[in-house]
């Protein structure tokens, strides 16, 4: 017989903002039947009204769950961002309550390499500026400076997650990869590891970039890298908007030093699709423009629904925390031992004797015992092979500095 943390029709999930079908089918599938859904986020009122009995919350951007809403939430054990992003909650304040938070990171990592892959063709052919020209009834029929993507050397600068997916789809066209990184990295195919940024941009036909927005990355392509990049070249950026300084690309697009460049990100955008969105580039009929939707595809949306689910349902089943944003982590598999207790509480000395101590005083062997701290947060997970004796979880929930307590059987 399968085996859940308790009575799973206790456990009521509230998904808000219409997050996509695949995480209440898995919820479904996996025994959770309390599950209260809405298409749309939920006016502050009536999230405070819900949040007093929700168990598990799966949001995406636009509802916000700050410190003041997040202590109206007494039984709340962990929260899904059904984004990548996790901006919209207080992930520290969850923490200290108690409540680990989980997202979707990589969920749309394909969905972007693919953009990359259709934007370098594009470039490389000259395809946005015919493109541009023949909607005002221009025929510019020439080979011009055309290239096939074959042969051609792709330079990418962050080889993690996107970077590498890039690497492998313009390899099986043909394209010669070189990558820059910080970190050692895997190589997979034939791509070729550099030792420095300017080692990439002088032999690179196309460069595009894969990092995140740090105080190293920061405009970490401006009007030296730029110079140095290969006549004729072509940018893509749909990393972060700070990482390219744009108006040093306008200049080399101006001088005709680059031949091209891409732009899904930018330093500033709009915070609506109501305000306007101006940019240095908008100038340029060789540059595409869109509007940060590199990640944004149907897949990513399915897959986005099933990774937040899958995340919960394993933290609600077994107390794993992998994944989590804001929490230290243990991996468990479902719990084969007669009963699994998870204590969370302020990681202040003491506290995991008493924890022990409500066991062994009453005879009971703990078979397994897991702990992670932090400086913040103790969290142990112990099993024992004894009968249910719930006397043990009143006692635990009255240890000082216990933040959270609970079983699994
Ligand atoms: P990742 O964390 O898997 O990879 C980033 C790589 O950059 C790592 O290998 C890291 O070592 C490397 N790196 C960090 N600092 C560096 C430096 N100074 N020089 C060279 N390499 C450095 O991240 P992932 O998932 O591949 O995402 C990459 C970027 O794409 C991020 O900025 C992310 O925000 C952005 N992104 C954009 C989307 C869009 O819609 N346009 C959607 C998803 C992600």
């Amino acid at each position: 017989m399968k085996k859940y943390s308790f009575d799973k029709s206790m456990i009521k999930v509230l998904l808000l903002e219409g997050v996509h079908e695949n995480a209440v089918k898995y919820f479904k599938e996996n025994g959770y039947q309390n599950i209260e859904y809405h298409k749309e986020a939920l006016t502050d009122e009536a999230l405070e009204e819900k949040l007093r009995n929700a168990h598990i919350i799966g949001i995406r951007s636009r509802t916000e769950l700050r410190k003041d809403m997040l202590k109206k939430a007494p039984k709340l054990i962990a929260i899904g961002c059904f984004s990548i992003g996790t901006n919209q909650v207080d992930t520290r304040e969850a923490k200290m309550l108690g409540i680990p938070v989980f997202n979707a990171p990589f969920s749309n990592t394909r969905s972007v390499a693919e953009l990359v892959i259709a934007e370098c063709i594009m470039l490389m052919r000259g395809i946005p500026e015919k493109n541009a020209l023949a909607h005002n009834r221009v025929w510019l029929k020439s080979s011009g400076n055309a290239v096939e993507v074959r042969g051609k050397t792709l330079g990418i600068v962050g080889y993690g997650h996107i970077g590498s997916q890039v690497s492998i789809l313009a390899e099986s066209l043909g394209m010669n990869i070189v990558y820059y990184d910080i970190l050692k990295k895997l190589t997979l195919g034939n791509a070729k590891p550099v030792c420095s940024l300017n080692e990439l941009l002088k032999v690179s036909d196309t460069v595009t970039i894969h990092v995140p927005s740090t105080a190293l990355t920061r405009n970490m392509i401006s009007k030296e890298q730029v110079s140095i990049m290969k006549e004729g070249a072509c940018l893509i950026n749909a990393s972060r908007g700070d990482v390219v300084d744009y108006k040093a690309v306008a200049e080399g697009l101006r001088t005709k030093h680059l031949a091209g460049a891409a732009a899904d990100v930018f330093p500033v955008e709009p915070a609506s699709n109501n305000e306007p969105f101006i940019t240095e580039l908008q100038e340029f009929s060789n540059v595409i423009l869109t509007p940060h939707i590199g990640g944004n595809t149907v897949e990513a949306q399915a897959n986005i629904g099933l990774e937040v689910a899958e995340k919960l349902v394993k933290f609600s089943d077994t107390g794993s925390t992998i994944g989590a944003v804001n929490f230290v982590e243990i991996s468990l598999m479902q719990n084969t031992a007669k009963q699994r207790f998870l204590h969370i509480h302020k990681n202040v000395p003491g506290v995991l004797r008493e924890v022990n101590n409500s066991f062994t005083s009453r005879g009971i062997n703990i078979s397994a015992e897991y702990l992670q701290t932090d400086p913040d947060i103790g969290y142990v997970i112990l099993e024992t092979e004894s009968e249910l004796d719930k006397s043990v979880l009143k006692e635990l929930k009255n240890i000082r500095h216990t933040i959270k307590t609970r079983m699994v059987f």
